[in-house]
């Protein structure tokens, strides 16, 4: 079994990342700049957002952290989007989901232009990801393309099953995964709630994508030798036994599953910093792009 170390494979991108920041900046071109607009207090979104903030200031970018009340209104958000799209000095930003009940998630997401929609959450852009367009690939199943590419575990031809058909995650990775690209060129299923017989249909898998949210949802006698396990479940379960008071749960079994697994990631330290890492490489490129304007 080979853990397929999203940590270290992070810091590999953010210092490919940082050497190019150096680099434009000895060249006197701006330094990109990414934004990030946390609404409410979700101990887990706080987390990420920080964690986000951190990775700009490891690779030389600004970053600027707008927090809001949790009763901030849906027009009071729509208005800090407009000023964050109108910023010439912001690069590209994100609005971490999940918002809070009285706002649209829809409406805030197309509120962003796509140009800086780093994310790549807007509709435009989803609608060129989807056409095999260039646009910004939302950074978690790009995290864990970039990740099968770097541990050169093939794609092509190979039966993918994705669990889980999220907007961020599960639908966009069995579109990247079919599509005729370096990786890529797989026979996918996407899975989910309604499936039937999933046993049936992971057992034959020879890469799984879990991203359910169920906590270690699937488990050993599911899976066949030899596969490739892909964990993106990042939940908090109680655990009295740790100071904070819970531990982090994967939605796989990882020691059934691990077991039978030729590749595996860990959680945490797989799926999530290459997030983070993608995200950043989303912010340069649209940087770049705005170099040409
Ligand atoms: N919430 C969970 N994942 C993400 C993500 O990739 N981006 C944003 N903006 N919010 C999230």
């Amino acid at each position: 079994m080979i853990l397929l170390d999203g940590k270290k494979t992070a810091n590999d991108i953010k210092l490919e990342i940082a050497a190019v920041v150096q680099k434009r900046k000895k060249e006197g071109k701006k330094t990109p700049h990414l934004a990030a607009v946390l609404v409410g207090t979700d101990g887990a979104s706080m987390t990420y957002v920080n964690s986000k903030v951190k990775a700009c200031q490891k690779v030389g970018f600004n970053s600027t952290l707008i927090d809001l009340p949790e009763d901030t209104t849906e027009e009071q958000l729509l208005h800090e989007i407009a000023d964050l799209n109108k910023d010439k000095d912001i690069d590209g930003f994100i609005v971490q989901l999940p918002l809070p009940k009285q706002i649209d998630e829809q409406k805030v997401l197309m509120a962003v232009d796509p140009s800086k929609d780093v994310d790549g959450f807007h509709p435009v852009n989803v609608g060129k990801m989807t056409l095999d367009l260039p646009t910004f690939l939302p950074a978690t199943p790009y995290g864990i393309l970039e990740l099968l590419e770097r541990y050169k575990v093939e794609t092509s031809g190979k039966n993918v099953v994705v669990i889980g058909r999220s907007h961020i995650v599960g639908r966009p990775m069995s579109i990247l995964l079919s599509q005729k690209r370096n990786v890529g060129n797989a026979t996918v299923t996407l899975a989910h709630s309604r499936t039937h017989n999933l046993k049936e249909i992971t057992s034959q898998a020879d890469i799984i994508v879990a991203a359910l949210g169920i906590p270690e949802f699937l488990t050993g006698d599911m899976v066949k030798d030899g596969v490739t396990i892909i964990d993106v479940g990042i939940t908090r379960v109680e655990d009295a036994s740790k100071t904070r008071g819970y531990r982090l749960a994967g939605d796989v079994h990882f020691e059934s599953v691990s077991k039978k697994a030729k590749f595996i990631t860990p959680v945490p330290g797989g799926v999530g910093p290459m997030t983070i890492a993608m995200l950043l490489k989303n912010t340069l490129l649209a940087c770049k792009n705005r170099d040409k304007k």
